[in-house]
């Protein structure tokens, strides 16, 4: 059965964990569906390690959607989650409705994540929930506001913290399903976790959230740079670069192809 947003929020209820992963294309979204992955986000981080840019912010809606679609055709289970790019949400909540229902109906996801909380994401969240658009959010380091806050540990100071978890709280009670908490310390990860219904899914929050999500790249080993609570459990960019040499010498040396 594919997974669905209730599911999600049935598995918090069992404790059983959630595991997440990002995809951008046909391939690696088909295996690591087939891999079992719960949750497969077509996030803007895609913006650096496959397209090539500084930031997230200069992605657009037409890209992501373009990949996000190809990942659709590589899955059959897990639930496909798109990344809102920014500024095709933050302007007004007409504009987040076109570009959730772009995605929806458009890449066959079955919900959108956007960034940020109380009060102005909140009023969003709650209007797209309310037309039938799942909602993921995501509090804590948002990397769109990268010009504002760098890509820093959030929620260092009580008051920070505070914040995080009234966003939090926030989202939830505006319909999100499930709230994606990037970069925070593990005590207040842990105690949002305990405060919500919903499930949390952190990327370097520590271990006490209802799920992790990592970028699939730096699982993979493939990215340039990668932040240091990300973990790579593979080193492709030694296999391929290894790979490339040696069809490389076999090529020059007349070896391959043989007769
Ligand atoms: O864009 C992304 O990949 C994300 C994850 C880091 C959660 O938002």
């Amino acid at each position: 059965m594919p997974v669905t947003t209730h599911q999600l929020i049935q598995w918090k209820q069992q404790r059983r964990l959630i595991v997440a992963l990002t995809a951008y294309d046909y391939a690696i979204a088909q295996l690591i569906d087939q891999a079992g992955v719960d949750l497969i986000l077509v996030g803007d981080s895609m913006a650096m390690p496959i397209l090539g840019y500084e930031t997230t912010l200069p992605l657009t809606l037409d890209e992501i959607m373009h990949h996000a679609k190809a990942v659709r055709r590589g899955v059959k289970q897990a639930l496909i989650v798109v990344d809102l790019p920014f500024l095709t949400y933050q302007e007004s909540v007409q504009q987040a409705m076109h570009s959730a229902g772009r995605v929806l109906k458009e890449t066959g996801a079955q919900a959108v994540k956007l960034e940020g909380g109380y009060p102005v994401m909140a009023t969003t969240v709650s209007q797209l929930t309310s037309a039938g658009i799942p909602v993921m959010g995501h509090v804590g380091l948002t990397p769109q506001s990268v010009h504002q806050i760098g890509y820093k540990k959030q929620g260092k100071t009580v008051e920070a913290g505070e914040r995080i978890l009234q966003e939090s709280i926030a989202l939830q009670q505006a319909g999100a399903f499930a709230i994606v908490l990037e970069h925070i310390p593990a005590d207040l990860a842990d105690h949002i976790t305990q405060k919500l219904t919903i499930p949390t899914i952190g990327i370097g929050a520590g271990p006490h959230c209802d799920g992790q999500v990592l970028v699939t790249s730096d699982l993979l080993g493939l990215s340039e740079k990668q932040p240091p609570f990300a973990k790579a459990y593979a080193n492709l960019r030694e296999t391929i670069t290894q790979a490339v040499k040696d069809y490389s010498l076999e090529v020059r040396e007349g070896k391959f192809p043989n007769s």
